[in-house]
């Protein structure tokens, strides 16, 4: 049986792109979600057929979790998803949610560390490497076991723009794999570990 994902988003979409483009053998995206209404990447969808849902604003937890459950779903991918998500949802997706993160965490992430915020930081802090994270969702943001990490040197003459790029290629790389790992049933928990195996 085919794993069945939904997609949450906030903005542009490449990542959940990446997905779309992935046409996974054991997996499908059947649903995706943005709090923001304006987001690029519900056209992407659309364009590829998938169905979309923006919760209501005014019942916004409550709505996400009911479509969420009525879909049916083996996973969620959150794809540039700049909202937290509600205890309840992430209880009931423990170890079948899966966040990408622009940075080696945990470096430059947890509250306040999203998109663009996080090239700015690295630049500013002047590391020499920085790169693309993805993991499990637990209670705490960015704190879950990781699944990938692929590395990103930083040039001197970097700016917030041509860093993000060369971090969101490898992005789009980690996302595709862990969920290929995922719906193989590759993917273990064990504690702080995930152990990939067949
Ligand atoms: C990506 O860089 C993703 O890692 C980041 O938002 C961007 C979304 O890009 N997510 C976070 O910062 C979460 N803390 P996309 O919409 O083009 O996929």
């Amino acid at each position: 049986m085919r794993k069945r994902l939904a997609v949450l988003i906030s903005g542009n979409g490449s990542n959940l792109q990446a997905l779309l483009d992935a046409k996974f053998t054991q997996g499908e995206v059947v649903l995706v979600v943005s709090n923001k209404k304006t987001a690029y990447g519900l056209q992407r969808a659309e364009n590829h057929g998938v169905e979309t849902f923006i919760p209501d604003k005014e019942n916004y937890n409550a709505s996400l979790y009911e479509k969420l459950m009525d879909a049916n779903l083996d996973g969620i991918v959150l794809a540039g998803y700049l909202k937290i998500i509600d205890k309840k949802l992430i209880d009931a997706f423990e170890n079948r949610m899966i966040n990408i993160h622009p940075s080696l965490i945990p470096s430059f992430c947890g509250k306040g560390f999203y998109g663009e915020r996080v090239a700015q930081a690295v630049l500013d802090y002047g590391v020499r490497y920085t790169g693309a994270t993805t993991h499990f969702v637990t209670e705490l943001a960015d704190e879950g076991p990781i699944i990938f990490q692929e590395v990103v040197a930083v040039n001197p003459n970097d700016t917030v723009e041509t860093l993000s790029k060369r971090v969101l290629e490898k992005e789009h790389q980690i996302i595709v794999k862990s969920v290929e790992y995922f719906c193989n049933d590759a993917l273990h928990v064990q504690g702080r570990h995930v152990l990939i195996g067949e």
